[in-house]
């Protein structure tokens, strides 16, 4: 017998399509490294805020980015960006000032090549902690960061089924014009990539969705115990 599959699963769709409940769903089925990619340009863009960065002038934003030090935590099933050291809060990274900035940086090229091989490092994280996979979430991960990984899936929902969603977590979020910049963007923009299963869950429940994705990993890893 050879060593078990590592697995890669990428999960990509708009805002509030049910990405990060899916893939914290199967990081605790299969026992896979979960990683938002989204908290990771929430994080940086919550920094380059608190020092100054304005989206519009490149210069300063990319000597912001020059500095900063990128690092990992792993908690329980879950991987957290440290910049300088230190975990972002939520509340900081969820806070309505990145909500509104989050889509501008995260269109820079700058930003998006400092965290290219960072993001794909977290492979190298998943294995040495001992997890059977990666599941990574975001807009370009089946498409640019892991376009071979052995799963790619690419979750739609209805708009305003979508903002719905998203008011009942009480949230304040233009959901609608961060698809709008993420989906028009040059660099890296928010795709279905060919190949990838594309699941329309507005009409799903999470629980649906999760036993549909899963049902397709199982073909290759049983679920762990
Ligand atoms: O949770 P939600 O789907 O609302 O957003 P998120 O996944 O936290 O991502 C926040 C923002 O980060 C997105 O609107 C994109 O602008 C950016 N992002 C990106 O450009 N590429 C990724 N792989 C992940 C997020
Ligand atoms: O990560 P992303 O922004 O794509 O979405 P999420 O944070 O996983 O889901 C947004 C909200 O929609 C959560 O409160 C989920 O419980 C809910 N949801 C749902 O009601 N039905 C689904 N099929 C998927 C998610």
């Amino acid at each position: 017998m050879g060593s078990p599959a590592f697995l890669l699963v990428a999960i990509d769709g708009g805002a509030a399509s049910g990405k990060s409940s899916t893939a914290r769903a199967l990081s605790e089925r299969f026992h896979f490294l979960h990683v938002d990619t989204g908290s990771y340009y929430r994080a940086i863009t919550a920094e380059l805020l608190r020092q100054g960065a304005k989206a519009e002038d490149h210069g300063v934003v990319q000597s912001v980015l020059t500095h900063l030090e990128l690092g990992t935590r792993v908690l329980g099933r879950s991987a957290q960006m440290e910049i300088g050291g230190r975990v972002v809060p939520e509340a900081e990274i969820r806070s309505p000032a990145v909500n509104a900035a989050v889509s501008h940086f995260a269109a820079i090229p700058d930003v998006r090549t400092k965290l290219l091989a960072y993001q794909r490092g977290q492979a190298e994280v998943a294995r040495a902690h001992a997890f059977r996979g990666l599941v990574m979430e975001g807009r370009d991960i089946g498409s640019v960061i892991f376009p071979t990984a052995d799963f790619r899936f690419f979750l739609h929902a209805d708009p305003v089924e979508r903002a719905r969603r998203r008011a009942q977590e009480g949230q304040t979020d233009s959901i609608a014009e961060r698809d709008r910049l993420d989906s028009s963007r040059k660099t890296s923009p928010l795709t279905c990539p060919p190949g990838a299963l594309d699941i329309d869950s507005t009409f799903l429940t999470l629980p649906e969705v999760v036993d549909r994705v899963s049902a397709a990993i199982a073909t290759r890893l049983p679920p762990a115990a």
